[in-house]
């Protein structure tokens, strides 16, 4: 089968699903490779052919849209957005949770194998947690897809997955177990996961920071990704924090989230709300 015709599918299927084609288009062979062992189960000889069978058989888009998960991640991705997280985020976050009496939460939407999750509770445990050493900080995960959950639960990883980590931060963090490097007791406390279709279902806010990197912003399609954005904001507190991908922008009419500091990919959230009597700056 040729990489074009899979291409003409994906281009025909994914907007069906509210699935954004560019996207896709780097990481299109996992997805093909996927949808080329469902139809030979099948006994589908080719694209059109299995067309005819999506059309006979509705629920296989279900089938399709999980093929569409990416779960590829890795510690520490961008890493100049954890550093801002934790030399200015994080500490005013804190200071703010301080002065309000109550805790610092964060989410981590479609967290994969929580490599975005762990990296996140050690930049707090080695950059900020000293300014604020008496402040709860929790962490929650939420994916579609149980395997990786099952994974960060279990919070273990090859060495390939943890090249951007600094020596010591490895040797601080985790503990080698064989081939696997595993996170230590101490970067675990206060996190969970949770599996959810974040086009059905979200965590229970106010967030003061939320990761939603490289799952909304890449592929879903752009009416999706507005509705998601709306439903997002309503889980963060007043001037919470949004983090993007690196290769991501927002869409359009999200004028209520400003970039903020010299770090594209991170967004402050100032709406005009009765409830968020903040100075926009
Ligand atoms: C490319 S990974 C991003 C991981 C991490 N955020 C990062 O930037 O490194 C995208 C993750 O989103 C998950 N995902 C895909 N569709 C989802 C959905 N509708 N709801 C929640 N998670 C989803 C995938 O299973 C995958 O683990």
């Amino acid at each position: 089968m040729k990489d074009e015709h899979c291409v003409a599918f994906l281009q025909w299927a994914l907007p069906h699903l509210e699935l954004h084609w560019p996207g896709f288009r780097k990481v299109r062979r996992q997805v093909c490779r996927r949808l080329k062992r469902r139809m030979s189960e099948l006994g589908v000889p080719g694209f059109s052919d299995y067309r005819d069978y999506i059309a006979d058989h509705p629920e296989e888009w279900s089938v399709i849209d999980a093929f569409c998960y990416i779960t590829i991640s890795r510690f520490l991705r961008d890493k100049n957005v954890f550093r801002v997280l934790g030399d200015v985020i994080l500490p005013e976050a804190a200071q703010r949770a301080a002065a309000e009496g109550r805790d610092v939460r964060c989410w981590s939407a479609g967290c994969a194998s929580g490599e975005e999750v762990y990296s996140l509770k050690i930049a707090w445990e080695r950059l900020a947690r000293a300014r604020a050493p008496d402040i709860c900080f929790s962490i929650i995960g939420t994916d579609i897809d149980e395997t990786v959950l099952r994974r960060a639960e279990t919070g273990c990883y090859e060495r390939s997955t943890l090249r951007e980590l600094p020596v010591e931060s490895l040797n601080e963090c985790f503990v080698r177990k064989g081939e696997s490097y595993c996170v230590r007791r101490e970067f675990r406390d206060n996190i969970s996961f949770q599996l959810q279709d974040i086009r059905e279902v979200l965590p229970v806010g106010p967030f003061d920071l939320i990761l939603c990197r490289n799952l909304v912003f890449t592929y879903f399609a752009r009416s999706l990704q507005e509705r998601t954005l709306e439903r997002i904001a309503t889980c963060l507190q007043c001037r919470g924090v949004l983090v993007i991908g690196a290769h991501e922008t927002l869409p359009a009419g999200a004028v209520d989230f400003r970039p903020e500091l010299e770090c594209r990919e991170i967004f402050r959230w100032l709406p005009v709300r009765p409830e968020c009597p903040m100075d926009r700056g």
